[in-house]
């Protein structure tokens, strides 16, 4: 049974299926409308989505299965042992997302679910994202995949270490501008600074002007977690953050001359990590990207239910 979680232990060929399961259903959803018929998904959620919720219970309607949202504050997982409530969780459905604040959560339920568990976004990882934005990729370039450079610029995150392991396995080169590697950041995984090291595609810059050239994508995500945006309470942190910040926001100035594509994961925040005229110029496929969602969503759910071949 796979949990889609950091993905260290998928192969190029299961994340190459997954991703030519999204772009088989996308092509032609009808053949796709019983795929799930009977099948249940339970969605959990810790935390604030738009784009996880939506795309998953969609996802599961328009494949013929049923999706059940389950807010963790209104259900009894705030009562008791996470272990005993996830058990009795899988004896009712087919696969199980969450999205957590802490991925040990995550690890305890995965050992205690009798069926899939998919991390709808943590601390450490956003794979369902990660699928995305390959799947966006693949689809706004005539280019093997292989052959394409992705430019991330902002924080070391969930995003960026999703990202790190699909640039690992599917070959192609990513630059993560950020600040430092941090090491201490909540998000910081060895095993990924270790594929990082190791790897003549992908590699770290303090400036993404660095590396601007040449790169056909250029990808920029929220500087401070969901959790703490409105925090009155994290006020300094977060000025703090955003001068340290600025000279990783995409704009204008950064990206002129460029003739690349313009990517972010939403939700956004304005003149924060990227311009308003950028989330709408003619190179942004934010909106393309965003919308993917659901088509990895729909071939990640139909993979782990019905075209996995391996155990
Ligand atoms: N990108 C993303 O995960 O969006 P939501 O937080 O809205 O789900």
């Amino acid at each position: 049974m796979h949990h889609i979680n950091d993905l260290l232990n998928f192969s190029t060929a299961d994340l190459t299926e997954i991703l030519d399961c999204a772009i088989k259903i996308k092509a032609s959803p009808e053949d796709y409308r019983d795929a799930l018929s009977h099948q249940s998904l339970a969605m959990l959620f810790q935390k604030t989505s738009t784009r996880t919720r939506v795309s998953f219970e969609v996802a599961m309607t328009e494949l013929g299965g049923h999706a059940i949202y389950m807010d963790w504050q209104t259900s009894n997982f705030i009562l008791t042992d996470l272990a005993y409530e996830i058990e009795y969780l899988s004896r009712n459905v087919q696969v199980i997302m969450a999205r957590l604040l802490s991925n040990d959560d995550f690890q305890i339920m995965a050992d205690a679910s009798q069926v899939p568990m998919i991390n709808g976004c943590c601390d450490r990882y956003h794979p369902c994202q990660a699928l995305t934005d390959v799947l966006t990729m693949i689809e706004h370039s005539e280019k093997p995949l292989p052959d394409l450079h992705l430019l991330y610029s902002g924080v070391q995150n969930n995003v960026s270490n999703s990202l790190i392991l699909m640039a690992d396995r599917l070959g192609f080169s990513l630059t993560l501008a950020t600040p430092e590697p941090e090491i201490r950041a909540a998000s910081f995984d060895p095993r990924l600074q270790a594929i990082t090291q190791d790897s003549e595609k992908i590699n770290h810059v303090d400036d993404p002007r660095i590396a601007i050239d040449g790169a056909d994508f250029i990808y920029t995500d929220t500087w401070i977690d969901m959790q703490f945006f409105n925090d009155p309470e994290k006020k300094a942190e977060k000025a703090a953050l955003l001068t340290k910040m600025q000279p990783f926001q995409v704009n204008e100035s950064l990206i002129e001359g460029h003739d690349l594509m313009i990517m972010h994961d939403m939700p956004i925040h304005n003149d924060y990590e990227i311009t308003p005229g950028l989330v709408r110029d003619p190179r942004s496929i934010i909106f393309n990207q965003a919308a993917n969602r659901l088509h990895a969503q729909k071939g990640l759910l139909y993979w782990l239910l019905n075209a996995q071949t391996s155990p």
